[in-house]
């Protein structure tokens, strides 16, 4: 088992292991007891996930609410069916609620747990790649609104995450895929994590492809390690996003347009992801930014990967340029872009021409 802290420096200083380990799962109460005082606890899950894995979250003082699968379910009714059951069960301020799941999930029950009686424990169970390396650490929580993805949260770290990677064996190639867009992504970002240590991911991710394609539990174990040591360097330096958090968006202004114009049900976010950051690539080489060997060897390592690089249809361009600028991040209508620099370095640099951003597109 590995274990990685993630260090918050907020208003407290708080810290919470994320456990990397195979069949973790089976054992978690033995592991979850230790991180809080929780007589009784809700699990949230869906009906996919708890076919799979439901039983093995089983104990005498669990309940579980079972929601429906899907992006879509990621709103205010569902949060309320939560805290219905929730208020239901009795739960209490010295409880807990346990999250089931991928990102949506995740997502959430952590908000759910930072609004109910005013915040209670909360215990991350993250069952998609994505999830393990991103969503669950960082404390990022919310549910989406009909206006936007992620409009109503908050910032609410976990006690504790439990990353399994027994759970990975069942997630389909597309959202092993998904999951890998984003450890892509930290090897592209890694000298702007500002970590004490240098992980190498990129080299990593070169020298392991089939091992991480075949999910070998020890290399996969390794790479949500170096993910999660990574997102916390970022995290712990700038929790609430005030500057060096967005480093974590990188390939993402693109992305968001990507999803928003196709309705999020087209692209996975991974999809998205990738495509975005060989967008970002372009701009970067085009402005010369970095120069083509560097930009070579990022789009290799994306290909090898079979990670998505071009879209399946011709965009408006002034209208994907347009939804950029609707995007929540940007603010007094500048497009707020992580460009990359140099080797493993990104800038964020808000006054990119639009010419420029519409050629990389
Ligand atoms: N909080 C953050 O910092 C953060 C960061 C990135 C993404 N997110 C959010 O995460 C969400 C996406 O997360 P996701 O990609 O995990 O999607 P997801 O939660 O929808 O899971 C993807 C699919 O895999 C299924 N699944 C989950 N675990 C499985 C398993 N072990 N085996 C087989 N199938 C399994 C799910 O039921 C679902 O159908 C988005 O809502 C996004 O906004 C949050
Ligand atoms: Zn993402």
């Amino acid at each position: 088992m590995k274990e990685a802290i993630i260090k918050i420096k907020a208003e407290k200083e708080q810290s919470y292991p994320v456990l990397i380990g195979e069949n973790l799962i089976d054992n978690a109460y033995q592991y979850i007891k230790e991180y809080t005082k929780a007589n009784k606890f809700l699990l949230v899950t869906n009906e996919k996930v708890e076919k799979l894995y439901g039983e093995l979250a089983e104990n005498k003082n669990t309940y579980k609410i079972i929601l429906p699968d899907g992006e879509v379910y990621k709103n205010m009714q569902m949060l309320n069916k939560i805290i219905d059951k929730a208020i239901e069960i009795k739960l209490e301020r010295k409880d807990a609620i346990i999250a089931l799941g991928g990102g949506v999930i995740g997502d959430m029950a952590g908000f759910a747990a930072s609004i109910y009686e005013r915040g209670i424990d909360f215990i991350q169970i993250p069952t998609t790649l994505l999830a393990q390396v991103d969503s669950s650490v960082g404390g990022k929580v919310a549910v989406n609104h009909k206006y936007g993805k992620n409009m109503i949260g908050n910032f609410y770290q976990p006690k504790l995450v439990l990353a399994d990677t027994k759970t990975l064996k069942t997630l389909d190639e597309r959202q092993f895929k998904t999951g890998l867009a984003e450890v892509l992504k930290y090897a592209f970002i890694e000298k702007s994590c500002q970590a004490e240590k240098d992980y190498k991911l990129f080299e990593f991710l070169e020298a392991n492809i089939s091992k991480i394609q075949k999910r070998d539990t020890q290399i996969i174990q390794e790479l949500i390690y170096i993910c999660c040591s990574l997102k916390s360097s970022v995290v712990n330096k700038d929790e609430k996003e005030k500057g060096l958090r967005a480093i974590l968006n990188f390939g993402h202004t693109y992305a968001h347009a990507i999803e928003k114009l196709t309705e999020y049900n087209k692209y996975t976010h991974g999809e998205a992801v990738s495509i975005g950051m060989k967008m970002v690539f372009n701009l970067a080489l085009n402005i010369g930014y970095i120069n083509k060997e560097y930009y070579e060897r990022c789009i290799q390592l994306i290909t090898k990967y079979k990670l998505k690089t071009e879209l399946e249809e011709e965009f408006n361009k002034e209208i994907f340029y347009e939804s950029m600028k609707n995007d929540k991040k940007v603010s007094n209508g500048e497009i707020k872009f992580v460009i990359p620099i140099k080797e493993k370095e990104v800038e964020i640099i808000n006054k990119i021409d639009k010419n420029n951003i519409i050629q990389g597109i």
